[in-house]
């Protein structure tokens, strides 16, 4: 059976309340006190769930190094749909993470049929759009990056088919290159701890991700050689793994601590040190030390016909490269959440959350709070007509786009293949 979640389905309706219960998503709303300043997409709603975001935010708020990486899937033009994810990554730079992306054209390519030649253009397209936001970091395409590689192919070592058929439904049909393309997504998100060094790690993706995520937090874990765990009164370090020397090592080093037949028991320290320890020990003798990467969620924004945003339904969605007059034309043909008459609507008001041109101004094209709320009450008030209403949402989008389209220009010295 095909999971619910599943990053190659176009279903993309997926119960809130759900994730929450069923998949060990957490809601993301109890940690955003934790954080120095809140983004607009996470105080929206946009952003609402999350895998360990606290050691994120800790991180930020006491400057310690982490990275941020995500990646994109060159099979078409990037639009409006993928802006959110691209914000998030931006943001996570500006709060002090080390930005990563990856254009993923070896998923594209194998699961989409999409040639190396197009990958390379619309990957370039992509990368355009980030830095015209003012992403600072690596980018790299995977079918170029050996490291990357390699080190898909050290994380293969931790993931079988039986694995692979719970997570994604693959069937003994499923082509190797789709299942290639998997552990490849894994070893991104792994990337920046071994290109760097060993840190947290934030990937914000869609909901569609999370199977990915469970996949990589698995193996990052069966990667390392060493479980650190807290017990009553000392610390236990377990070898999975680990050479003898590397657990003499850590005997030796913690002076109160106790050998045994593959683990070590420490008394007296503190458990964020003893990790700290064991995780250079282990780097020392030739392992990863990974950091269980983090993970948020957005939501996606419909598409202006109702249904999905994708490129694949063009009038649902507007490219960064598309003309001026076609900007205009869809979002004046956008679904709105008006009523059938104009004395209905004055008399009923408009239903904002029915309204893709209402969300499109909540997820990007009104950042202020202010702005957004006046929006919604003059609508619901049917205080004004969705006429006028798209009109302005048009001019909104349109010298966006214009500006972007800037942007993009300016920073086009910086992309590379
Ligand atoms: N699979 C992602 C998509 O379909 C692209 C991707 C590849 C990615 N590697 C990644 C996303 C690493 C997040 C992290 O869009
Ligand atoms: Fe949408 Fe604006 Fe019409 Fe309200 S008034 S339903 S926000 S177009």
């Amino acid at each position: 059976m095909v999971p619910e979640i599943n990053p190659w389905s176009s279903n993309q309706t997926i119960d809130i309340d759900k994730l929450f219960s069923e998949f060990g998503i957490e809601p993301i709303y109890p940690v955003l006190s934790e954080l120095p300043e809140i983004p607009y997409f996470m105080r929206r709603g946009i952003v609402l769930g999350h895998r360990d975001y606290r050691q994120i935010a800790s991180a930020i708020r006491n400057k310690l190094p982490f990275h941020v990486l995500t990646g994109f899937m060159p099979s078409g033009h990037p639009h409006l749909g993928h802006l959110m994810v691209m914000k998030e990554v931006v943001w996570h730079v500006e709060q002090g993470g080390n930005g990563y992306v990856t254009i993923a054209d070896r998923e594209a390519h194998a699961v989409r049929g999409t040639s190396w030649e197009q990958c390379q253009v619309f990957g370039k397209e992509y990368l355009a759009c980030l830095y015209a936001l003012g992403f600072e970091g690596t980018t790299y395409f995977q079918s170029r990056n050996d490291r990357l590689k390699d080190l898909a192919f050290e994380a293969a070592t931790k993931v079988n088919f039986s694995e692979l058929s719970a997570i994604y439904g693959f069937s003994p049909e499923t082509d190797l290159a789709h299942a290639e393309s998997v552990i490849t997504q894994v070893a991104d998100i792994l990337y920046p701890q071994v290109d760097r060094q060993p840190a947290p790690t934030i990937v914000p993706v869609g909901i569609d991700q999370d199977p990915h995520i469970r996949l990589t937090r698995g193996v990052a874990h069966k990667m390392r050689m060493f479980t650190v765990e807290e017990r009553d009164g000392y610390v236990s370090v377990r070898s999975k793994n680990a050479p003898e020397a590397a657990l003499d090592a850590i005997h030796q080093v913690f002076s109160h601590s106790k050998k045994y037949e593959g683990h070590v028991d420490i008394r007296g320290e503190a458990c964020a040190d003893v990790s700290r320890k064991v995780r250079e020990i282990e780097l020392t003798y030739g392992g990863f030390g990974f950091f269980t990467p983090s993970s948020t969620y957005h939501i996606f924004m419909p598409g202006l016909t109702g249904g999905k945003m994708s490129s694949s339904i063009p009038e649902s969605t507007i490219g960064f490269f598309e003309p001026e007059a076609t900007v205009r034309k869809k979002v004046m043909s956008g679904i709105t959440g008006g009523r059938m008459t104009l004395e209905e609507q004055k008399r009923l008001g408009g239903e904002p959350e029915k309204c893709s041109l209402y969300l499109l101004n909540l997820f990007h094209m009104v950042t202020d709070d202010n702005e957004l709320h006046k929006i919604r009450e003059k609508c619901v008030k049917g205080e004004i007509t969705c006429g006028q209403c798209k009109k302005e949402t048009a001019e909104r989008v349109v010298s966006f786009m214009k500006a972007f389209r800037e942007k993009m220009d300016a920073a086009a010295e910086k992309i590379r293949v």
